[in-house]
């Protein structure tokens, strides 16, 4: 029998579809899974994108016609080599990354998977060194994955910066399962405020993806 539409639910949460469909789509490849393994032997936190996650980075850049990008939070720079990949030729991706060590590691990564010429680096609190790029802009799209506490600002950035039909992406967005219950600790709250902000702001039309994180995607409509 199949569900009907109104009990279709949000997301699928089984492990048998999920390893069927890392079979048949092949979401990382060799160096990705590189890049995934020296980013923890390197000491970074295992906590880069799902390998989904970044599939769905690439392809989502490649909808958008993605030429200049900006994303916020390179870490080892898995999810910076999956926006690239969806980028043509001569697409640019501005990624920024507060801690020297993340962003070295980062840079080999880039080199190892021929996109180094078009990963620009800039080391620092995104805060104050996202005005070193602006006036490269305006971008085709913004990916959010660094300090949550900032995602509200990043948003308001990403607002001024895109072009319209540009895209903004976040990682997290279900602020690790707690965006739901009431309360949480700052970075929940934050997370929480972000995506009101990004469904109801009246500046994005917005969806969330349903990975394990929670992927939110909104487009500039104004
Ligand atoms: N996008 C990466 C994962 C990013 S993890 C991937 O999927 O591969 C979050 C990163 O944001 C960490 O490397 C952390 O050092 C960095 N970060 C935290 N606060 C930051 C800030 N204020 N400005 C820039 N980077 C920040
Ligand atoms: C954390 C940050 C992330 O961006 C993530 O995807 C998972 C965990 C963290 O700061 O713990
Ligand atoms: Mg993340």
């Amino acid at each position: 029998m199949p569900i009907s539409p109104e009990e279709k639910g949000f997301g699928q949460g089984s492990p048998e579809l999920a390893r069927w469909a890392e079979k048949v789509f092949q979401p990382e490849d060799a160096v990705l899974a590189e890049i995934r393994a020296r980013s923890i032997r390197e000491g970074l936190p295992a906590i880069a994108v799902g390998r989904f996650d970044g599939l769905h980075l690439e392809v989502l850049a490649r909808l958008v016609g993605a030429r200049k990008a900006v994303e916020i939070g390179t870490l080892g720079g898995y999810s910076g080599v999956c926006l690239l990949r969806g980028m043509p030729e001569e697409g640019v991706l501005h990624t920024f990354e507060l801690d020297p060590h993340h962003a070295e590691v980062a840079r080999e990564s880039f080199r190892k998977a021929g996109v180094a010429s078009r990963a620009h680096i800039h080391v620092g609190s995104a805060k104050d060194k996202l005005r070193e790029v602006e006036h490269l802009g305006p971008f085709d799209l913004c990916f959010l994955d660094a300090d949550k506490t900032g995602y509200s600002g990043y948003l308001d950035w990403a607002a001024r910066h895109l072009r319209v039909g540009g895209a903004v992406l976040a990682d997290n967005a279900f602020g690790f399962g707690g965006v739901s219950k009431s309360g949480g600790d700052e970075a929940v709250q934050a997370l929480r405020r972000f995506n009101e902000e990004l469904a109801q702001g009246g500046r994005f039309r917005a969806t969330m993806i349903p990975t394990e994180e929670g992927l939110a995607l909104g487009v500039k409509v104004r």
